[in-house]
C-alpha cells in the first residue's frame, strides 16, 4: 500500500511547555555537577555525557540524484557530495572501562551546508546526531532529567560507582525492549549486549523539519563490510578501550557504506512531533534512502583528528540549516544545554572551538 502524502510543517506542530526554560536551567546545573567532576578527574574536560569516542572518522555523504520532490528537501534538495566527520560514542558523561556496555551514539557533521541557518549557528555545516534505539528515553527533558540527576549524583573517581552510574542510564526499558533486549536481564548483568558500534543501525529518534514537511532520521550500514559487523560482540575482557581498538582495527582494513534514511511524517496523531518515545511505525512512515555515507578505510583513532573533534568541534542538533529546525521539547532543551556543556569544554581546556569548513580536495 502506497503510503499517505506527507504532513506540511507549519509552526503550530511544536507545543512548548511552560516551565521549559526552567528545566533547561535546571538541567545546566546537573551537567555542571557532572563537567566539574569529571574535568577535576582527568584534568581536562569531556562532553557531558557520550564523553567516551570509539571512533572518529571522515568521509563523504552522496545526495541521490531524482529524489521525489518529498525527498528532496533541505540539504537533500539537490545531488551533491559533502566531506563529513563521524564521531562513535557512549552514552556516560564519564570515561568507563568498555565493560560497562553501553548504548551507541553517532554524530555526524556534513560540511559546507548552503541555505538560511538556524538561530545562532555558526559556520555552513549541518549536525546530525543519533542513538542506536528508534525512540529515546524519555518523553520530555523533565523525565530526563530524573535519569541525569542520579547520574550526576554518581559521578565521581570511584569505578565502583561509575558502574552505578551507567547502570542508571540503562534504566531505559522502552530503549532496550526497541533493541531487543530483555531488560531485567540486561540490568542484572550491567550492561547492554556490547556490540561493534560499526554494524549498528542509529536514529535520530526525535523529529526535525525536513523543509516543507517534518522527519526523523536514520543511518543504517549498506556494505557488505559493514552488515558483517552487525550483531558482533566485542570481546571486552580485560580490556578497557576494547570497543576503540576494535573499531580502528576493522576500519583500517575496510570501508563502509552507510544508507542515509528519511522518515517522514504522515499522520501527525500516530507519528508525534513532542513525544520522542514513541516510534513511527515504518509500516505507515516507511524509511526512504536520500544519500549515502562512504567512509573509506583509514586510522579511526589518528591523534590529531581526535584532538580536533574531542576538543576543537562541538556537534548539535542546532548546527545547521532552518529547513531542518530540530522540533518537540527534547530537540528544543537541546540547543542551550549542547552549548553549554561545549563552552565549559572550551574554557576549562581554553580550546574555542569553530566549525570545520571543507578542505580543498
Ligand atoms: C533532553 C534531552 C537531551 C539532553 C539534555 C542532551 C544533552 C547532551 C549534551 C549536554 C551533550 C554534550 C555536548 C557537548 O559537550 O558537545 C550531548 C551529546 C550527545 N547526545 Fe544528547 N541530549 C539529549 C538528547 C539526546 C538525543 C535524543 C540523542 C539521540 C537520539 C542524543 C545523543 C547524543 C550524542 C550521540 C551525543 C554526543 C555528540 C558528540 O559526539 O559530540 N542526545 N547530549
Amino acid at each position: 500500500m502506497k503510503p499517505s502524502s506527507p504532513v506540511r510543517y507549519t509552526p503550530d506542530v511544536e507545543t512548548p511547555l511552560d516551565d521549559e526554560q526552567k528545566v533547561i536551567d535546571s538541567l545546566i546545573n546537573d551537567f555542571d555537577t557532572i563537567l566539574e567532576r569529571t574535568s577535576e578527574d582527568y584534568d581536562h574536560a569531556v562532553r557531558s555525557v557520550h564523553a567516551k569516542a570509539h571512533g572518529i572518522l571522515k568521509g563523504s555523504l552522496r545526495v541521490e540524484s531524482a529524489l521525489p520532490d518529498e525527498l528532496a528537501q533541505g540539504l537533500f534538495a539537490k545531488p551533491g557530495e559533502y566531506e563529513v566527520y563521524l564521531r562513535l560514542s557512549t552514552n556516560a558523561g564519564d570515561i568507563l572501562p568498555d565493560v560497562i556496555s553501553l548504548p551507541r551514539g553517532l554524530a555526524l557533521k556534513v560540511v559546507g551546508v548552503e541555505g538560511e541557518r538556524l538561530p545562532d549557528s555558526e559556520g555552513h555545516n549541518q549536525d546530525f546526531i543519533m542513538l542506536n534505539a528508534p525512540v529515546f528515553q524519555a518523553p520530555n527533558a523533565e523525565k530526563f532529567q530524573t535519569n541525569l540527576k542520579m547520574l550526576a549524583k554518581t559521578t565521581d573517581r570511584l569505578e565502583g560507582t561509575k558502574v552505578a552510574t551507567s547502570k542508571t542510564l540503562q534504566g531505559v526499558d522502552k530503549v532496550l525492549e526497541k533493541m531487543h533486549v530483555d531488560s531485567p536481564a540486561v540490568k542484572s548483568l550491567g550492561g547492554v549486549p556490547n556490540i561493534d558500534p560499526l554494524g549498528e543501525t542509529y536514529y535520530s529518534a526525535t523529529a526535525f523539519r525536513y523543509g516543507d514537511y517534518m522527519a526523523k532520521f536514520s543511518i543504517r550500514p549498506i556494505s557488505d563490510s559493514l552488515k558483517a559487523l552487525s550483531g558482533r560482540m566485542v570481546d571486552i575482557d580485560g580490556r578497557r578501550d576494547a570497543i576503540r581498538e576494535d573499531v580502528r582495527n576493522e576500519m583500517k582494513e575496510r570501508q563502509g557504506e552507510w544508507a542515509f534514511c528519511v522518515q517522514l511524517c504522515r499522520d501527525i496523531e500516530q507519528q508525534p512531533i513532542e513525544d520522542a518515545t514513541v516510534e513511527w511505525d515504518e509500516q505507515s512512515a516507511p524509511f526512504y534512502r536520500v544519500a549515502t555515507l562512504h567512509i573509506p578505510s583509514q586510522d579511526s583513532w589518528q591523534e590529531a583528528m581526535v584532538r580536533q573533534v574531542e576538543d576543537e568541534m562541538r556537534f548539535s542538533v542546532w548546527t545547521g540549516i532552518a529547513d531542518h529546525q530540530p522540533l518537540g521539547n527534547i530537540n528544543r532543551v537541546r540547543k542551550e544545554t549542547y552549548r553549554h556543556s561545549a563552552d565549559f569544554r572550551a574554557s576549562f581546556n581554553a580550546c574555542p572551538y569553530h566549525e570545520p569548513s571543507a578542505s580543498s580536495r
